[in-house]
């Protein structure tokens, strides 16, 4: 299967036909237990917590995707990051991007931290910054590139480097890009995370989340934490993260193209302020996008110049549905400082440059024109 390219992955790695009865779809395996052939003796699996049959050929499946050597799927992106660290003792620091999903933030601060963990945000773009952060007793180093909702990357390279040369691991979240347009354990990560409740899954219907791990200690480690701790990926859920990703190639081309086609009609509009998108030869990382990842995808935010003006936009928007939440193939519109940093302070999001005005588009895969328009009359509005 390595040899295959990544379209033909997609649509096979980890998804052979059923060998019992040639059904091409991987069946939906709905047992808890599995019939023992002896004492100590299995078919492959006793335990659903342990191991299903759907579960490992998602698993195989988003392990060839990400180019990795195991996968291991939770019930959700958080349940994925709650087992990444899993691994820490207390004593233990973790250097974690600043400008990071705000779930990932209350995981940390309010959970993490309780066990003697100590978790420092530093802007991660800033290789300096990462340099001073490194201690003895650093463990992991956790980065989102591009983060949410400004899109400021990390250079991955560069901070693994600078990670391994202090005895650090680095896991990357990779949900805004997919396994599609970034490949973290190509760049140099150990471990990648995803929320496969977006591009993954791609429909909005189901939730869950994955670890890729890089090496035989991971497997090892990951699959203790789903036998020990559960949280796993239910196996309807890994069906539909399976049958999602058949087709993530060709609608993560249609979101690249929808979402260049916006962030550009948007750069011109007097009434945005402060785009954020790496596709944008203005993104003053432009080069790094191009550089570690294969496309800019189809998120995005920019600024309005009030609370006030971003609700009347989203009263405005009839394509765009105003929810939280991304890549699936319906075009959404999110507050920031209300939804997915609601939970932020007003002074520490203002420090991260997240204004009331801010809002986040996951542009989806409809017509690029009704898209154009809808946000065209939506401006208008404000
Ligand atoms: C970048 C990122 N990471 C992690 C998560 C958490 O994923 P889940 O909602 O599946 O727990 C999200 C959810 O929005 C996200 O955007």
């Amino acid at each position: 299967m390595a040899d295959y390219r990544y379209d033909t992955l997609a649509v096979h790695a980890g998804q052979q036909p059923d060998p019992r009865t040639g059904a091409v779809n991987v069946p939906l395996y709905l047992s808890s237990t599995f019939q023992l052939t002896g004492i100590g003796t299995d078919r492959g699996w006793d335990y659903s917590r342990a191991g299903n049959p759907t579960r490992d050929a998602l698993e195989s499946a988003l392990a060839a995707l990400e180019d990795g050597h195991c996968g291991h799927a939770f019930t959700t992106g958080m349940a994925a990051i709650s087992a990444l660290v899993a691994m820490l003792r207390a004593g233990d620091h973790v250097i974690c991007s600043r400008d990071v999903y705000a779930g990932t933030v209350r995981l940390f601060d309010r959970i993490v931290s309780g066990y003697g963990v100590e978790i420092e945000y530093v802007d991660t773009s800033d290789l300096k910054a990462v340099e001073a952060a490194m201690r003895p007793n650093t463990r992991l180093v956790h980065i989102e590139t591009p983060s949410n909702p400004l899109m400021v990357l990390t250079d991955i390279a560069a901070v693994s480097r600078i990670a391994h040369a202090g005895g650090a691991e680095v896991s990357v979240d990779n949900t805004f890009l997919s396994p599609a347009l970034q490949s973290p354990l190509k760049l140099g990560a150990d471990i990648v995370m995803h929320s496969t409740t977006k591009y993954l899954n791609g429909h909005s219907d189901g939730l869950g989340g994955v670890l890729i791990g890089s090496t035989p200690e991971h497997k090892e480690r990951f699959l203790l934490v789903q036998k020990a701790a559960g949280g796993v990926m239910s196996p309807f859920e890994c069906f539909l993260v399976l049958r999602g990703i058949k087709t993530l190639p060709l609608r993560i081309r249609q979101h690249e193209e929808n979402g260049r086609a916006v962030a550009e009609f948007l750069s011109k509009h007097p009434k945005v302020s402060k785009l954020a998108y790496p596709g944008l030869k203005t993104h003053p990382q432009y080069e790094l996008a191009v550089k570690q990842q294969k496309g800019f995808g189809s998120m995005m935010s920019f600024e309005l110049k009030s609370r006030e003006e971003a609700a009347r936009f989203l009263a405005a928007i009839k394509i765009f549905l105003n929810a939280e939440s991304l890549g699936g193939v319906e075009s959404l519109a999110s507050h920031s400082a209300t939804t997915t940093h609601g939970s932020v302070s007003e002074e520490t999001r203002r420090a991260m440059g997240i204004n009331e005005g801010r809002l986040r588009l996951s542009v989806g895969i409809e017509d690029k024109e009704d898209l154009i328009a809808d946000l065209d009359q939506a401006l208008k509005a404000v």
